[in-house]
């Protein structure tokens, strides 16, 4: 059951705004690590290409502007000349890939995973202690990492409020798709809708701004991958009107997904302004229903449990409280495993 909530003082929203600052400067990379990423993936290309004529980039959050400072290397190799890859050869690229990345003493525990939906090959880059895997041909992942990179480039509030959303996560231990809950790029997918539904809109919805009479098509694996990247404020009519404060859209979003959106009857769509409902795209058997903003058939919520989806709005519940609750003292203690 939800706890009615008290009127919101401008001290409150202070020690609120500040909370998320401060998650933002405690986990946010700087530049250097950066860099230091940049440069592992320049050392991986130069060590592969012994073997393949391979082109490595990197994605994720190392490049959408969500990267935590240890967060994993997500990587993805394309061969020179070769537009796309059947299944079986990819299995057999990933398994030699696996067999030469095991020559460089750079890294240890190398891993092929042939079984997954993606294939990869997992790795740990020793001097740097960061994780990382491999993918091939993920070209989708490039564009969509692209496109939360764009969102995050319109408005430093969506930024903080993605950080923040991530570490509540982890904290709350809802934030691990191998563990059956829910992938950061779920819950930044999450924020992001929450400011496009806004009243009025922090953001806007890049993949219905054209200037045509008819959106462009840009086809990657059958979907169409375009958006507006080049987003000046002319080009928005809300641009500047939402001014609200990091801690009140943080305490707004807690609300949001408990108060106010229908999980039975919507989904969670950063495609279109327009609701769009469950009924409609035939997904009424799972409660949290998240659709990628590309790939129409993937709904990111697939592999929750009841019993996961439950721990999950609960997780939102309590968070709506003890967010929504002046507090005398900050709770500043992360969990050991979050330092
Ligand atoms: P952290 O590593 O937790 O900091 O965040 P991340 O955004 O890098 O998440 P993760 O490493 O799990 O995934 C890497 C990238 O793969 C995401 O940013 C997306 O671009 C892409 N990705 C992850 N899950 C999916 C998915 O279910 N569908 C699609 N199309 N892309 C995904
Ligand atoms: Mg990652």
């Amino acid at each position: 059951e939800l706890h009615p909530l008290p009127p919101l003082t401008s001290d409150f929203l202070y020690v609120l705004d500040r909370v998320c600052e401060q998650c933002y400067r405690d986990f946010a990379p700087d530049e250097l690590e950066l860099s230091i990423r940049e440069l592992i993936l320049q050392q991986l290309e130069t060590f592969v290409r012994r073997q393949f004529a391979g082109k490595l980039q990197l994605f994720g959050s190392s490049k959408n502007g969500f990267g935590f400072k240890k967060s994993d290397l997500d990587i993805c190799m394309v061969l020179e000349g070769q537009e796309s890859i059947d299944d079986v050869d990819c299995i057999k690229i990933i398994e030699s890939l696996a067999r030469c990345l095991k020559k460089n003493p750079g890294l240890r525990n190398i891993l092929p995973i042939t079984t997954a939906k993606v294939p990869i090959v997992k790795f740990y880059h020793i001097s740097t202690s960061l994780e990382g895997d491999i993918s091939l041909y993920n070209t989708l992942a490039l564009h969509n990492t692209h496109l939360l990179a764009s969102y995050a480039a319109i408005d430093r509030r969506v930024k903080i409020l993605c950080y923040v959303m991530k570490v509540f996560a982890k904290m709350c231990d809802i934030g691990d798709a191998s563990r059956g809950s829910l992938s950061s790029y779920a819950y930044t997918l999450m924020v992001l809708f929450f400011l496009q539904q806004r009243n009025p809109p922090v953001i806007p919805v890049l993949q219905e701004i054209y200037f045509g009479r008819k959106k462009p098509e840009v086809l990657v694996d059958g979907w169409n991958v375009y958006f507006f990247d080049d987003l000046k404020p002319s080009h928005w009519p809300h641009h500047g009107k939402n001014t609200e404060s990091i801690g009140e859209l943080w305490l707004g979003l807690l609300r949001f997904y408990t108060e106010d959106f229908d999980f039975k009857e919507h989904v969670v769509s950063i495609r279109q302004q327009a609701r769009l409902t469950t009924f409609s795209k035939q997904w009424t058997s799972k409660y949290i229903v998240i659709e990628d903003p590309f790939d129409l058939n993937h709904n990111l919520g697939a592999g929750l449990s009841r019993k996961m989806t439950n721990f999950i709005m609960k997780a939102f519940i309590n968070g709506r409280t003890v967010f929504g609750t002046p507090f005398q003292v900050l709770p500043s203690i992360y969990p050991s495993h979050m330092e």
